[in-house]
């Protein structure tokens, strides 16, 4: 027997099928089957990513161990995500987890996947070095986007949140309109590299302290591009970049500016971010530019440990075994879940 424990983790709440192993805070493997199906549809078909999910998990779960070097009998626990997400796809990960921990005569541990993209920051190679407590993470995905003080491992606050749109739908829905393909964050980071940030304007959302909102940035951005493509049906072509560009500082402006007034109001100097998203060029150059001031510290964690993976599932696992905080096989999947 290892002296330290073995967790199994698994993550299945949107539309990737994810299975990984860690022990003593490194991942010994971290597997992912992405789900090109929607992308056809141009966002995630909650029936289709609950079919695949289910053609996926044995293969997923199965290549990990093997990946890891491990044998089925050394694993110490199952963690799996319990929610938020699409109920059918929590449904498939969860009832595989509640199985193989039964089966294989183990505990089984829930977890809170918003409490996953933050605790990935410690997965031993995520960064040169964790955050320390307290810390503010901003968790921006497709599906969310949060400013989460964080005071310990299991002490989180949220200080705001979306009221409509995530951040990563606003790319996503601002790609759609421009003819993007799904999904449109990473194809609109590459374009604005070229475009001008300061060529269109689009107002920004006055939302109370640290809400945000992002649904009127899409309308503002539909409207406009209507109304350009009645005079010029060209103009999107001829602009592409510039538009990219502009769109991208424009929500990268929303997320910097809350975050730093978060900052200054909680006076806490360290700064995380956390889903998929924070792949965003333009928010790690910010970012960089707020640790280069000398007044912030900034942790932006390993790519494959920032988009939904279940190595950060794994890692809650691991720190909800230290802390021997089990779950039931009676548990219920739950589409909300706060923090
Ligand atoms: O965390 P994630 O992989 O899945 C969840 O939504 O949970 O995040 C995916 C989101 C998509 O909306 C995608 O467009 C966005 O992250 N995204 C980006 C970039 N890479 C991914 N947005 C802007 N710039 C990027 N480089
Ligand atoms: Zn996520």
């Amino acid at each position: 027997m290892s002296e330290f424990p073995i967790i199994l983790g698994i993550e299945s709440s949107c539309d990737d099928t994810a299975s990984a192993v860690i022990r003593n805070n490194k991942i010994l493997s971290n597997v992912i089957a992405n789900q090109k199906v929607h992308q056809s549809y141009g966002g995630v078909v909650p029936e289709l990513a609950s079919r695949a999910h289910q053609q996926n998990i044995v293969p997923v779960v199965n290549e990990a161990i093997k990946q890891a070097g491990i044998s089925k009998n050394e694993i110490s626990a199952i963690a799996y995500t319990r929610g938020p997400g699409l109920m059918g796809s929590l449904l498939v990960g969860s009832s595989f987890a509640k199985s193989l921990s039964s089966a294989l005569e183990i505990p089984l541990i829930e977890v809170n996947h918003m409490q996953g993209h933050i605790l990935a920051h410690f997965i031993e190679d995520a960064n040169e070095n964790p955050p320390e407590f307290p810390f503010l993470c901003l968790t921006v995905s497709g599906g969310h986007t949060q400013i989460v003080q964080v005071n310990d491992f299991f002490e989180m606050k949220v200080l705001g949140e979306t009221i409509d749109d995530a951040a990563g739908e606003a790319f996503d829905k601002a790609g759609k309109i421009l003819g993007l393909d799904y999904p449109s964050g990473p194809i609109i980071d590459k374009l604005a590299k070229e475009g001008n940030p300061e060529k269109f304007k689009f107002t920004k959302p006055k939302v109370d302290e640290f809400n945000f909102s992002f649904s009127g940035l899409k309308t503002a951005i539909l409207y406009f591009i209507q109304k350009e493509v009645k005079e010029n049906p060209n103009f999107i072509e001829e602009n592409l970049k510039d538009l990219c560009a502009s769109i991208q500082k424009t929500i990268v402006d929303i997320l910097m500016e809350k975050i730093i007034a978060a900052a200054e109001k909680t006076g806490i100097k360290q700064i995380a971010i956390a889903g998929g998203v924070s792949a965003n060029s333009e928010i790690r150059n910010r970012l960089s530019e707020l640790e280069i001031s000398g007044n912030y510290k900034t942790f932006v964690p390993k790519f494959e440990y920032t988009t939904d993976n279940a190595a950060m599932i794994a890692m809650v696992g691991q720190l909800k075994f230290e802390r021997n905080l089990f779950d039931e096989l009676t548990s219920k999947s739950v589409s909300k879940y706060s923090l």
